[in-house]
């Protein structure tokens, strides 16, 4: 199957030598080629440029003329736990009443609802749901996701969150990665006892993870009433042990020394940050792990914003991520996320493109395939409907920039 895109207006992120990530002022700049053609062959991209320079010998399956239309590679979410058993509206009502994050999870609510739920769903039911909710993402211009486990918390659980997973990789088009985050709350048994839970984490859930090779990255929910660095400390040093490179939950709700630890242990990304000051920046500079910002989870729950503008003029990398998960971020809708980055990060469009396509293709370990228009990259991009220019993108928040989505090489 080969497709040739005619006529585009903007094509959008092209990188003829691809870079792993952009970073501080770097993020401010986008290659783009204006009056383009793209062409797709085997599912993969095969060549683009200017139409003024159209190889007339090309012979496509189908021909797709985009005037007034731009072309971007597919969003990458590198944060997710888009596996879960039911929404939780309910108790977001104690949430408008006033009830904190934390306050709702203390009454058991928050994760540890989805928990239990999660004991009670069938692997069935739970990979259907998911199913529909890629399906969803999908249409909205996302082309690859990372899914977290986290709402099993004991072996059971956690197992048959990850096979449903390993099935989704199987059978969905996305390119998915999946990360076991056993510890991402304290279930009920062991409340005055988090130390044991942790050597459960350790002794028997991390080995059997990586026997039946269920995860690609390991996550802690390293912050204040969750898991402390020391936790996360033994955590991330058995997981590498297993190879399994972190991605960890960080400086959500306290400058939790989350980052550091993170990057102590040459995590992949650190994500939320929303606790963020120098002393964190300093131990985030030069180094290969990606701060990850998740406005939706902000803005859901009403929580001080990461300083990305001071993370981004301090020469960082940012990456941005839904997040899609029924308790503080219910969409995965990454044009929003691209919105909000400009809007409520006074991120520039160039810099929230780069966040959510090259930056956070590396976040998610992908970025040799994705997260740019590349020759050999996979061919998953998405076509706009007529748009006057790039800031259109995260300005029109709320409506539907995307027309068609093309994934693996082919129209969906
Ligand atoms: O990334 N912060 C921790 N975990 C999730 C929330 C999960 C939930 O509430 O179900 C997050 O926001
Ligand atoms: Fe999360």
């Amino acid at each position: 199957m080969s497709i040739l895109i005619r006529n585009i207006k903007k094509l959008v992120q092209v990188e003829e030598s691809p870079r792993t990530f952009v970073a501080g002022k770097d993020m401010a700049k986008l290659n783009s080629i204006s009056e383009a053609w793209l062409s797709i062959e085997s599912g993969r991209i095969a060549a683009f440029g200017k139409m003024s320079e159209l190889d007339n010998a090309l012979t496509p399956d189908e021909v797709i003329d985009a005037s007034g239309k731009m072309v971007f590679p597919s969003f990458c979410d590198s944060h997710t736990h888009l596996v879960y058993p039911a929404s939780r509206e309910i108790e977001y009502i104690d949430k408008i009443k006033g009830l904190s994050y934390e306050e709702i999870a203390k009454r058991g609510g928050g994760i540890l609802n989805s928990a239990k739920r999660m004991q009670e769903i069938s692997e069935e039911e739970l990979f259907n749901s998911a199913y529909q909710r890629l399906n969803e993402i999908m249409y909205l211009g996302t082309g690859a996701v990372e899914i977290k486990s986290g709402y099993g918390l004991n072996l059971q659980s956690e197992l048959k969150m990850l096979r449903v997973i390993k099935k989704l990789k199987a059978s969905h088009p996305l390119t998915i990665k999946s990360t076991f985050l056993g510890a991402h709350a304290i279930p009920p048994a062991f409340k005055s006892r988090q130390s044991e839970y942790v050597d459960l984490v350790i002794n028997e859930m991390i080995p059997q993870v990586s026997a039946e090779e269920l995860a690609d990255y390991i996550d802690v929910f390293c912050d204040k009433g969750f898991f402390t660095v020391e936790d996360t400390d033994r955590i991330l040093n058995a997981g590498m042990k297993y190879g399994l490179r972190p991605k960890i939950h960080a400086n959500e709700l306290d400058y939790s020394g989350g980052i550091q630890v993170g990057v102590k242990y040459n995590a992949l990304s650190v994500d939320h940050l929303e606790f963020t000051d120098d002393k964190e920046i300093k131990s985030l500079y030069g180094t290969e792990t990606m701060p990850t910002v998740l406005p939706g989870a902000a803005f859901f729950l009403g929580m001080i914003h990461a300083p990305v503008r001071k993370m981004i003029d301090a020469g960082l990398p940012i990456a941005l991520a839904s997040d899609f998960n029924p308790g503080s971020s219910p969409s995965g809708n990454m044009q929003f996320i691209l919105s909000m980055g400009s809007i409520v990060y006074n991120m520039l469009a160039e810099e929230g493109i780069n966040a959510t396509t090259i930056n956070s293709a590396y976040a998610m370990g992908v970025s040799e395939e994705l997260g740019s228009i590349t020759v050999g990259k996979k061919a998953n991009i998405f076509i706009t409907n007529e748009i006057p220019s790039i800031e259109f993108m995260p300005y029109a928040y709320g409506s539907n920039k995307v027309e068609v989505v093309i994934i693996n090489g082919i129209k969906k």
